[in-house]
């Protein structure tokens, strides 16, 4: 892969790609414990759904072995973490899980012992997504993505990204559109650079373009990663994510959604029940606008009728959604 890690973990010490700077710069963060890692999650230093899982379960492995207090760390800093993104199930799912391994055995070894197994599996299922949904792709199709859930949100291929790697691996020629994706341009700043890095054929447009591609009939594929699926299949991601799905139905266009298992969460029943993060509202006006009011939600919930299919390792669930996620997953 050409693009560099998010997450390092060399003999204990947890560096985090700095996301915030791409893709001008190239700089590791080192992350010393909780209040460092809060701080990376919270800032978007590392962003997207398994990769600030993966950076909580390790951030925890490292304040325990510098504290001491290990259940302190797993119940007060595990929370702290939780907290710092409220959205993406993927933080708390990975906090829970160092959780119940430090209750069958409260060493540091075994928490950072946890978190090297979630970033293996995470790696995996990536490679799993990658083949299941490799077939979606045909020769000369255009797709679109929306922000970043490529090798920069998770490990390795990344989740949406992982059959556009694979199929160009495979020599399959296609062509991507990127969507900026405001606020923060993970489409422009992180997607771009990764797919472009690899030399997939791209071209970068505005989010509020993708209407008239698709009423030229020039997209053929989307595929979204996704922060948190319901157990009715509803689909929590990047706030334009619902746009696209709207305009995909009507133009009849196929909306897959990639996500590792553990996005998947059967304990929130329906999208309205997940709490959605609101950001600074200084991220929207950037130098553009006076000092108006802004709102920034950071992401929206897509409706399941919407979904023509979630893409996981275990195989690809189709409509009804709600059932077959269960059935794959559960
Ligand atoms: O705010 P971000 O950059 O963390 O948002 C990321 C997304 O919305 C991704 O699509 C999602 O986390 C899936 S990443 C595999």
């Amino acid at each position: 892969m050409s693009t560099p890690p998010a997450i390092r973990w060399e003999a204990g010490e947890l560096r985090l790609l700095d996301q915030r700077q791409l893709p001008h710069r190239l700089e590791y963060l080192r992350i010393d414990g909780i209040p460092a890692a809060v701080d990376a999650i919270a800032s978007l230093a590392v962003r997207g759904a398994p990769a600030i899982g993966m950076a909580a379960a390790y951030a925890l492995a490292v304040a325990a072995r510098r504290s001491g207090d290990v259940a302190k760390v797993l119940d007060e800093g595990g929370d702290a973490l939780i907290a710092a993104r409220p959205t993406a199930v993927n933080l708390r799912w990975a906090v829970e899980r160092l959780r119940r391994r430090g209750a069958a055995d409260g060493s540091a070894a075994a928490l950072a012992e946890e978190a090297e197994a979630i970033h293996r599996e995470d790696a995996a299922a990536c490679r799993g997504i990658g083949e299941q949904g490799l077939d979606l792709i045909q020769p000369g199709d255009n797709l679109l993505t929306h922000c970043n859930a490529g090798a920069l949100a998770v490990s390795e291929l990344g989740t949406a990204t992982a059959p556009m790697y694979l199929s160009h691996q495979a020599g399959v020629p296609f062509h991507v559109y990127v969507d900026e994706t405001r606020p923060l341009f993970q489409g422009a700043r992180l997607t771009a650079w990764e797919l472009g890095a690899a030399g997939i054929d791209l071209t970068l447009i505005c989010d509020s373009a993708a209407a008239s591609l698709m009423a030229a009939g020039k997209i053929d594929l989307i595929i979204v990663g996704t922060d948190r699926i319901a157990r009715n299949g509803d689909v929590v991601n990047k706030i334009g994510t619902l746009n696209l799905a709207v305009l995909a139905s009507h133009f009849g266009v196929p909306f897959y959604v990639a996500c590792p298992s553990s996005t998947f969460d059967p304990t929130t029943e329906t999208g309205g029940e997940v709490n959605i993060e609101e950001r600074g509202e200084e991220e929207v006006r950037q130098d553009h606008a006076a000092a108006v009011a802004a709102f920034n939600p950071a992401f929206d919930v897509t409706p399941a009728n919407l979904v023509t299919g979630v893409i996981t390792e275990r195989g690809i669930a189709r409509p009804p959604l709600g059932r077959s996620l269960l059935e794959l997953l559960e």
